[in-house]
């Protein structure tokens, strides 16, 4: 078995062969004059492959879907630990395509096992047409809010589709978990309906699959700290941070802010790679 990957999934992918004791095997990556993508897997491959890619942009995509191609004379398993596009899961609207459904479909092609991570609707899975995995990695999220040495944190997901999530990671240190009802009135503003607990004088961590934009967490910091809150931290699995997202969180109040390596980010405080391993030695 040999780990390859594209371009922006280098760290993780390193980590995750570093785990199973195999080697990460070289591309190279460049462009055509007119800007077409190309590359080609510079060492060669045993029989079984990893590719690892996140669907950051388009442009990983492609990569993604030429990777494949380079491996078709390998068993091939697809890691995708950020899988974009996930959040078009359906026609909300007449003349819609379901992107999440072409995006995993193509990807399916000429690999026998697909894994993601928290991907953002698990339906999605059906759309693959490979075995699907999805992993989760609340308890990671709660392992590193541990180390952070809270006192009696509370567990804050932004809507009721990150409850679970959020519960999840509370039951990790035994901590209160709950979540805030959450109306999205554009692409970047959301609006969030009065909560029933008490944040006075706490430590508040909120917690999500996707920061994108940070409109949904600048919103619910903003109402937290009017509410009393003492200190709001954030943490992610898939760090998107759109445009200006980062500093339009941290200037919004958030002490701090924290994603996973999934999408490779100088705050990625935790890693995916050994919940991955460990599903790779069940495939
Ligand atoms: C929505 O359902 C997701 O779980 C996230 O809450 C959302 O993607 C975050 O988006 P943004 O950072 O743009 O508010």
């Amino acid at each position: 078995m040999k780990v390859v990957c594209t371009e922006k999934s280098q760290i993780l992918a390193v980590r995750i062969a570093d785990h199973l004791g195999v080697q990460a095997v070289e591309t190279r990556f460049s462009q055509f004059p007119d800007g077409e993508l190309y590359l080609q897997v510079a060492g060669p491959l045993d029989d079984e492959t990893v590719i690892v890619g996140s669907v950051t942009d388009n442009d990983a995509f492609i990569q993604l879907m030429l990777l494949i191609d380079a491996c078709e004379a390998t068993t091939n398993t697809l890691v995708i630990p950020y899988m974009g596009y996930a959040r078009q899961d359906k026609k909300f609207r007449d003349g819609e395509p379901v992107s999440a459904r072409v995006a995993a479909r193509a990807l399916s092609r000429g690999v026998s096992d697909v894994i993601t991570v928290n991907i953002h609707e698990k339906e999605i899975a059906r759309y693959f047409d490979a075995a699907a995995h999805d992993l989760s990695l609340a308890a990671d999220v709660g392992e590193y809010i541990k180390g952070r040495g809270f006192a009696d944190p509370l567990i804050l997901a932004p809507d009721s589709g990150a409850a679970d999530f959020a519960m999840e990671i509370a039951a990790e240190g035994g901590w209160q978990a709950d979540y805030l009802k959450k109306t999205r009135l554009s692409g970047e503003e959301v609006r969030m309906e009065p909560k029933t607990f008490d944040v006075k004088g706490r430590e508040v961590v909120i917690v999500d699959d996707i920061i994108s934009t940070g409109g949904t967490l600048a919103t619910a910091t903003k109402m937290l700290y009017d509410q009393g809150a003492y200190a709001v931290h954030a943490a992610c699995v898939h760090g998107v941070f759109t445009g200006g997202a980062y500093v339009r969180l941290r200037a919004a109040g958030v002490k701090s802010l924290v994603c996973s390596d999934t999408i490779e980010r100088a705050c990625s405080a935790f890693t995916a790679a050994n919940r991955i391993a460990e599903a790779l030695k069940k495939c």
